[in-house]
């Protein structure tokens, strides 16, 4: 008997693990962020969650242009001249700005070229960046948490691990469609405004 219990419980320990891997790779989608080794460890959990500041302040053009931008290599230094200049991070950081180099942030959120996405038609629209973007505040690096690394699939599952959306079409098409339904608004639904 026992031995017959030990592969049952085997098997059923396999056909778990077989599951969730089908499920999460089921759940990836095409044009999903990506993790990214940047040049310089940024924490936007320190700055927005714990320091409290605005997403726009470094991300200045969301408002006004289709991009949302980063900050200069000067807006940094405006706080790090000072705040934690002794660390490893922070120096890589004054090398940049010492050199006039700005600093090659490696991109993360990106949509084909034959896709025209504005941030300044969401952001009036009253949109929050996190509706898009996931809870952008509790994260050590941006996109690190979406990638398709096990046990960030694993954390996922157990609902350890908050995510961001993936940029797919049926993703925008779908919240076009509930925004026009409840919220009265005019999203475009036609081909040629988000391919042109
Ligand atoms: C408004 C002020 C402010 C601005 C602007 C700012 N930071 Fe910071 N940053 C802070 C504070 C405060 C901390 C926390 C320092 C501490 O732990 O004592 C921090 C921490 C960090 C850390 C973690 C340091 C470590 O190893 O503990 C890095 C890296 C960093 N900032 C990089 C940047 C970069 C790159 C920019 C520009 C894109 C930037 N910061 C802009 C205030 C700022
Ligand atoms: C102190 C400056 C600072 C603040 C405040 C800040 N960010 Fe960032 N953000 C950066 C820097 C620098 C990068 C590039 C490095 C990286 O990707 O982590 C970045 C990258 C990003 C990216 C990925 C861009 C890409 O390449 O696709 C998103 C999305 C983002 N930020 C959203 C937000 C949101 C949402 C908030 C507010 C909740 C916010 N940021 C607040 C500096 C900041
Ligand atoms: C309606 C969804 C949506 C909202 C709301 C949104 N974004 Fe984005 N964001 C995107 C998409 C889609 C991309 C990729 C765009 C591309 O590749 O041209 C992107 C790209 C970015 C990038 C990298 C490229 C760039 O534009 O500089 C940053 C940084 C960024 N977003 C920050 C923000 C911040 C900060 C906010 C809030 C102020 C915000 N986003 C609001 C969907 C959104
Ligand atoms: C969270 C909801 C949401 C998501 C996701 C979203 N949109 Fe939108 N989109 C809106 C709303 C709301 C408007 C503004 C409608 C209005 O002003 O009446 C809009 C407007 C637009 C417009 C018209 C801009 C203008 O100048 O009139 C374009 C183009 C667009 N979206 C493209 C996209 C693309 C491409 C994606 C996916 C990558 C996307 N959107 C994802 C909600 C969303
Ligand atoms: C609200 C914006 C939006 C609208 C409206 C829209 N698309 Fe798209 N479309 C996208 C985005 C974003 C992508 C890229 C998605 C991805 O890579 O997963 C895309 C990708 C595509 C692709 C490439 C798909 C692939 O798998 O490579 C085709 C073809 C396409 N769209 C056709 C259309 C047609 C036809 C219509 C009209 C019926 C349409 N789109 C309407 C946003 C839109």
């Amino acid at each position: 008997m026992r031995p017959k219990a030990g592969v049952g419980v085997l098997g059923l320990v396999l056909l778990v693990v077989l599951i969730a891997l089908a499920l999460t790779n089921w759940s990836r989608r095409p044009a999903a962020a990506r993790p990214s080794a940047q040049p310089i460890n940024f924490p936007h959990n320190v700055h927005v969650g714990t320091y409290k500041i605005d997403c726009q302040y470094c991300h200045a053009d969301a408002r006004r242009s289709d991009y949302a931008g980063l900050p200069s290599v000067t807006r940094c230094m405006g706080c790090h001249k000072i705040t934690a200049a002794d660390r490893p991070e922070i120096k890589k950081l004054a090398d940049y700005a010492a050199k006039g180099q700005p600093i090659p942030w490696v991109r993360v959120y990106k949509v084909p070229e034959y896709v025209y996405f504005p941030h300044k038609a969401h952001l009036r629209a009253g949109l929050k960046c996190q509706q898009c973007h996931g809870p952008v505040e509790t994260m050590t690096t941006v996109g690190a948490d979406t990638g398709p690394q096990l046990p960030n699939d694993f954390l996922r599952l157990v609902g350890l691990r908050p995510t961001g959306p993936p940029l797919s079409m049926g993703w925008c098409i779908e919240c076009h469609r509930e925004q026009n339904r409840t919220r009265d608004m005019h999203a475009p639904l036609d081909c040629v405004t988000c391919h042109h």
